[in-house]
């Protein structure tokens, strides 16, 4: 048997008329004759004795009929559980990421759009990847709509010599028209406190959920977020994903984690400093880093080594120290950070967060006389990017601040701002644009000076990163 079938059951909600009527079932763990039983009743097209009637007489015959051609599709590695990519058309490839391509597609038969990403098998043996089905079945947990919607699973046969008889797999996604990114690096983007304001509550809920059904996101930046037609965010990519145990259920000794998680820019200070249990903390620093960038339209913390990471946290954050996290010295990487010449955590640095972030938090169609600060913003900004990560709000303390409280209160989406966006705009190939192919990895140190701010809006042209925004 060449490989086995992808065994989550993401069709068992199937309302939607792009998903098929009848009910697609890997094949079960269950035993021989409950296998068989189903095989011959639930009969369709999409199995291979499709649409049979049971008969009693002829049950053990049937039985082994259906074993036998069960093991002959598997074999050719047909998959009759899943379908095939070609119910896609696809259309453009709208990123590149780590671990693959992502396509923008049109099912044929309903005309829906969506995102096939596909799913790299260079190292894959045997079978649908490990990493891969993590991530399908945390997603299959997560519907909900701050999550991006994961629609289903394809495959697809490859006819190319060199990797023939290998198949390969797609996560077939909703698709969303922008990701944060690409709209933040957008000049003709203009938005008010009332989108920024929108946006972060439906990130912070999305996040509370995915806290809530105790799963890290492990690669929050706003590349990861999405935004749908619609003007709702959906937070996406779930490739370093993982669910975790809650820190006091009991005295067991805590799960170490993998510490090489989060794109460096948005990495907070304790996997900076090597630890290996960290909590649901990281992603809200990570949460803090988008807040921000809603203003600074680019990642506010660029550096291109851990070390300079530290350094531009404590310039803008103040000095990593005990007074304002005393078990910073118990991180594995403490004494290797502090070691001089050029200690990736100086002493005597004070936080000027709140200083640097009121000078750029000006709203773009809004006159200089009539710039105000928000200091309600600030002060949820201050926490999310506490130095200390049990000062840190979690997801749903952070879901109920103030800020979302005062008006303008948070809109049930930002359909608005989408509008005075061309859609054609945004059909940009990698590299350009909205969809540009913002790596997991798209953090090295970009060659240039800072650009002076702009007056108009704060955005900088599409693709482009100034060195340091602080
Ligand atoms: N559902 C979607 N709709 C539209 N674009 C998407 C969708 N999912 C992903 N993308 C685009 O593809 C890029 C890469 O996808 P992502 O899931 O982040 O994978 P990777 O692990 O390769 O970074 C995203 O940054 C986004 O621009
Ligand atoms: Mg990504």
């Amino acid at each position: 048997m060449s490989s086995q079938p992808y065994t989550a059951g993401l069709h068992q909600s199937s309302t939607q008329s792009h998903r098929q009527a009848a009910p697609k079932r890997p094949l079960p763990q269950t035993g021989v004759n409950e296998l068989a039983k189903r095989a011959l009743i639930g009969g369709t097209p999409n199995t291979p004795n499709g649409g049979a009637t049971p008969n009693q007489a002829n049950f053990e015959i049937d039985v082994k009929q259906q074993l036998l051609n069960y093991q002959k599709l598997f074999d050719q590695s047909l998959y009759p559980y899943i379908n095939d990519v070609s119910a896609y058309e696809k259309l453009s490839k709208i990123g590149q990421g780590t671990f693959g391509e992502v396509f923008k597609a049109r099912c044929k038969t309903t005309g829906r759009m969506v995102a096939l990403k596909k799913i790299l098998m260079e190292n894959e043996k045997e079978g649908f990847p490990i990493t891969a089905l993590r991530e399908v079945k945390m997603l299959e947990q997560l519907k909900h709509q701050n999550i991006t919607d994961l629609i289903e699973v394809c495959s697809a046969k490859s006819n190319s010599a060199t990797t023939k008889d290998r198949t390969t797999f797609y996560l077939v996604f909703a698709f969303c028209e922008h990701d944060l990114a690409g709209l933040l690096s957008n000049p003709k983007v203009r938005m008010s406190l009332v989108h920024i304001k929108t946006m972060m509550k439906h990130l912070i809920t999305g996040l509370n959920k995915l806290h809530r059904s105790r799963i890290l996101h492990r690669d929050m930046k706003a590349a990861n977020v999405l935004i749908s037609r619609e003007g709702v965010l959906k937070l996406a990519d779930f490739g370093l994903a993982r669910p975790f145990v809650h820190r006091d259920t009991s005295g067991a000794p805590r799960p170490l984690y993998t510490n090489r998680v989060v794109t460096l820019w948005y990495r907070p200070p304790e996997l900076l400093l090597g630890d290996r249990q960290y909590s649901t903390k990281i992603d809200v620093w990570g949460a803090g880093c988008i807040m921000a960038e809603m203003w600074t339209r680019q990642p506010i913390m660029q550096g291109d080594t851990e070390q300079k990471q530290l350094q531009l946290i404590s310039a803008l954050c103040g000095s990593i120290n005990t007074q304002v996290w005393p078990n910073c010295e118990k991180m594995p990487l403490w004494n290797a950070m502090s070691q001089e010449p050029n200690s990736a955590l100086p002493q005597g640095k004070a936080r000027v967060l709140k200083h640097k972030m009121r000078a750029l938090m000006k709203f773009d169609n809004v006159p200089e006389s009539k710039q105000a600060t928000d200091e309600d913003a600030m002060n949820l900004l201050e926490v999310l990017l506490a130095i200390d990560p049990d000062k840190r709000p979690s997801a749903d303390e952070a879901e109920d601040d103030n800020w979302f409280f005062k008006e303008p209160t948070p809109r049930p989406n930002v359909g608005d701002l989408m509008d005075t966006i061309p859609t054609s705009q945004f059909e940009y190939t990698v590299g350009k644009g909205a969809h540009a192919g913002r790596g997991r990895h798209h953090n090295q140190q970009r060659p240039g000076h800072p650009a002076p701010r702009q007056q108009v809006s704060n955005a900088i042209p599409a693709g482009q990163y100034r060195d340091t925004i602080f």
